[in-house]
């Protein structure tokens, strides 16, 4: 046997232990499959979702005027109309204390029109609301009631007020597993109805990739993201590895975008956006968009990065070499396109190379290349390969049509 032939059946053998333990997860878990069945049939998030989050660039410095005037940014922009739809409340949205009938209510010194009002002013504008709420006992801030125990009352709440996503998260919790705690939420969720996007944030710990599909739309695979290169390059490693779990309705997330924040360079700011977009993940704006720079809206609103990650086959591109921080991500996408990323984390401008057969295309395949990030063709003198010198912390990124 060669190499060649040896490598190939120790590869089988390995995609057989893998379905194998697949198999057997997913026994474990189809008492549940009959809920998730109606949760994935809403035909909610087919595409990863795409918006605004509050988290990441106000905190808990968030009131009705903010949101409002970043929902106008939103559209003025341009950015809703490439697909950021929903605009997402993150903490410190309620009062600390639920009303006489145990319902949560909006905070009335920062949210005094109240979240129906706000849903109504999104809604006009062709948009969509997402909320925030805690799978314990409060939420993280530690100044709103989370809502373990308080599961359907408080969806039927968020449906009244038209929410369309709910971003659920993990402090202050029971100690009790993850999985039970979330799927009450899910069950609530799917009794309302009203079709309510659920993304799931328990940071990664119980291995959530094998099994919130059956509960929820998204999940986080990682402790918090933070607006360094440190940060970002630890959580695409972290949520890498999960990339077999993701599909239509069901997505890693390695949390929301720093783009625009300005810890980072443009250059690392691209290679965030580039490698988020090609895992599939949720794209969720964190900057505040009203005051966001020429050079940030064009990393946002760059449609051609964009629709790879909104490619309805949904299959998450995983990292294929990696050597002296020079890195290969590829996956495939519809109409036997492959994406490809060359992603250099060095301190110096290197060169890399991909060959068609590396990213799976048939070696000597005819190819047009796209450069999605210079939004041209790329002609080439060596035919079946791709070179690319790559800025330090930056990447390049391409489309590959075989013809
Ligand atoms: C399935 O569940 C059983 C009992 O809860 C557990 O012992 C086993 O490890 C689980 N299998 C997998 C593959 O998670
Ligand atoms: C909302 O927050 C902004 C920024 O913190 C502040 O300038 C503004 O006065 C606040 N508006 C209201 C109505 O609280
Ligand atoms: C940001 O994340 C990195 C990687 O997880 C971590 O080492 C660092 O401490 C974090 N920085 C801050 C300011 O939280």
């Amino acid at each position: 046997m060669g190499w060649r032939n040896r490598s190939s059946l120790l590869f089988f053998l390995v995609l057989c232990i893998v379905h194998v333990i697949d198999a057997m997860n997913f026994r474990n878990n189809t008492h549940q499959a009959e809920y998730t069945q109606f949760l994935l049939a809403n035909g909610v998030a087919r595409t990863p979702p795409m918006g605004w989050n509050s988290w990441n660039h106000f905190q808990c410095n968030i009131n009705e005027s903010t949101v409002k005037t970043i929902v106008d940014a939103l559209v003025s922009t341009g950015l809703a109309a490439v697909g950021y739809k929903y605009v997402n409340l993150d903490d410190c949205w309620a009062e600390r204390n639920r009303d006489w009938r145990g319902n949560l209510r909006a905070k009335s010194s920062t949210f005094p029109s109240g979240i129906k009002t706000l849903a109504d002013y999104v809604h006009a504008r062709g948009l969509k609301l997402g909320i925030y709420s805690d799978a314990g006992y409060m939420t993280c801030s530690n100044t709103m009631p989370g809502s373990l125990g308080h599961e359907e009352q408080d969806a039927r709440t968020f449906a009244e007020w038209g929410v369309d996503y709910l971003k659920y998260d993990n402090c202050y919790n029971d100690g009790s597993k993850p999985q039970k705690r979330y799927a009450r939420m899910s069950y609530a969720l799917q009794k309302v109805g009203r079709p309510i996007l659920y993304s799931l944030c328990e940071w990664g710990q119980e291995n959530p990739a094998t099994w919130a599909g059956l509960y929820g739309n998204a999940w986080r695979t990682t402790g918090d993201i933070n607006d360094t290169w440190e940060s970002i390059t630890s959580i695409a490693d972290q949520n890498n590895i999960w990339g077999r779990y993701a599909g239509p309705g069901k997505w890693n997330d390695p949390d929301m975008l720093e783009v625009g924040n300005g810890g980072m360079s443009l250059e690392e700011y691209r290679s965030h956006f580039s490698i988020w977009a090609v895992m599939k993940a949720p794209l969720l704006i964190g900057c505040d968009v009203r005051s966001a720079s020429k050079e940030t809206l064009q990393i946002l609103g760059n449609k051609e990065v964009i629709n790879v990650n909104q490619d309805p086959m949904g299959v998450q591109a995983r990292k294929l070499r990696s050597k002296d921080g020079l890195e290969v991500w590829a996956g495939p996408l519809s109409s036997k396109r492959v994406v490809v990323v060359l992603w250099n984390r060095g301190r110096s401008v290197a060169p890399i190379s991909v060959t068609w057969r590396d990213v799976g295309l048939s070696p000597y395949k005819p190819v047009v290349v796209r450069d999605l990030w210079a939004h041209s063709f790329v002609s080439r003198n060596k035919r079946f390969r791709l070179t690319a010198n790559v800025a330090p912390r930056g990447c390049k990124m391409y489309v590959l049509s075989p013809y």
